[in-house]
């Protein structure tokens, strides 16, 4: 197997030493990524949030410093992704603000109406079935609730960028989508409100959506 085709594997799911080295460096490498994302949401201390596809834990760590008496939640479905997440948030584990699991995006293991920010950075490409996975995360959220998808891989204007996603998806077996099927695939799922934002430069989408009242 090729280097390019291993890296693939374990950017879908980490796993064992290279998976380790591979979740922490995804910490460093999404950086950037996810901090141009969540400048377009608001957090308020007191939210409950939860991410999905949480990696190496680095966008839990970055939301626990954002909260006062709200609580993170992280999820993945990697075993070595969930041991790293755990390693890097330690702290806050023991403050009791942040918790650490390991499941599925398919089968969340909260109830319903319970988290008011639910995200996803590099994630969704890998879920098994987008809508029926969106449904789930649309369950869990409070009505008002927001979701967020962070990309740095989609069908966008910049072809140089878009020729890069379109060979990694191939490479990875996974899709990417254009701003007008992110539009769709959301409202497919029943979320409203949303809201596309673009860095052309960079080739990164965030899409913001929302759950009706
Ligand atoms: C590309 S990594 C992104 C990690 C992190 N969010 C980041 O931005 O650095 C994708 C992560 O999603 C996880 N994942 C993939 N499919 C999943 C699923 N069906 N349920 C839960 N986690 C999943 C993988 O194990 C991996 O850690």
């Amino acid at each position: 197997m090729g280097f390019k085709q291993k890296l693939v594997d374990q950017v879908r799911k980490p796993s064992g030493r290279l998976g380790k080295i591979i979740a922490k460096g995804m910490n460093k490498g999404h950086a950037k990524l996810a901090a141009w994302g969540l400048s377009h949401v608001k957090i308020d201390p007191n939210d409950k949030i939860l991410d999905i596809g949480c990696g190496g834990g680095g966008n839990i760590e970055r939301y626990a410093k954002m909260i006062l008496n709200g609580k993170i939640f992280g999820i993945d479905y990697s075993r070595t992704a969930v041991n790293v997440s755990t390693e890097i948030n330690k702290r806050y584990i023991i403050q009791g603000i942040v918790e650490i699991s390991q499941g599925s995006v398919s089968s969340l293991p909260f109830p319903d109406d319970f988290f008011n920010l639910v995200s996803g950075f590099e994630a969704y490409y890998f879920w098994p079935d987008l809508t029926r996975d969106l449904r789930e995360i649309y369950r869990i959220l409070k009505p008002n609730g927001h979701f967020i998808l962070v990309n740095e891989g989609y069908k966008c204007n910049n072809q140089k960028r878009r020729k890069g996603a379109e060979k990694w998806s191939k490479l990875g077996n996974f899709p990417i989508h254009t701003p007008e099927e992110y539009k769709e695939f959301l409202e497919q799922a029943g979320f409203s409100n949303i809201q596309i934002f673009e860095e052309y430069n960079k080739g990164w989408i965030t899409a913001i959506s929302m759950k009706k009242l």
